[in-house]
């Protein structure tokens, strides 16, 4: 079965979290457009994406937000995760400190959003091993102990993109 672009069975609102930089804007862009921006400037306020996956013989319509890590940018947070159903929560694998921040906006995620939103840990820039800072095992552990699934993903490579949202919509559903 088919359907036009515009029809699907659910509607699905998804939050990207995490420090600026981790690379949220290019896990969008290349989840909905397959595209890489090798230089992407920090996002302003807040941009949102969508594309349909099937999951169970459904038509998923994921509509994905995407808001700037700095705090100078952000815009109201109220009005960010109204909705949501599902979140990913991004670090980068090269950078401890955006490991270390994900508290922070797990606690933000549980200040403002709906307390049974679905939610997953991202380690964005696998590609980088070379650079690595946080260990894998390390990240699997914290996600387990808070009831999160995890994935590694690099958007520069696009390793485990497609999977991670498909997970998440899967969970969610
Ligand atoms: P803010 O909008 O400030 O919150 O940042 P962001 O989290 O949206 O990060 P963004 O997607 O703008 O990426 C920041 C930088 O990291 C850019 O130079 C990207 O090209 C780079 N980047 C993003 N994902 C990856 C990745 O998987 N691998 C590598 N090597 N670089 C990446």
């Amino acid at each position: 079965a088919s359907k036009n672009e515009d029809e699907y069975d659910f509607l699905f609102k998804i939050v990207l979290i995490g420090d600026s930089g981790v690379g949220k804007t290019n896990l969008l862009s290349r989840f909905t457009k397959n595209e890489f921006n090798m230089d992407s400037k920090p996002t302003i306020g807040v941009e949102f994406a969508t594309k349909t996956v099937i999951t169970e013989n459904k038509y998923i319509k994921a509509q994905i937000w995407d808001t700037a890590g700095q705090e100078k940018y952000r815009a109201i947070t109220n009005a960010y995760y109204r909705g949501a159903v599902g979140a990913l929560t991004l670090y980068d694998i090269t950078k401890q400190q955006t490991f270390d921040n994900v508290k922070k906006w797990l606690h933000e995620l549980r200040e403002y959003a709906d307390a049974n939103i679905i939610c997953m840990l991202i380690g964005n820039k696998c590609d980088l091993q070379e650079m690595r800072q946080v260990k894998t095992e390390d990240a699997a552990k914290f996600a387990e102990e808070n009831n999160l699934a995890f994935m590694e993903t690099s958007a520069a490579q696009a390793i485990n993109v497609d999977q991670a949202f498909q997970k998440l919509i899967t969970e969610i559903y």
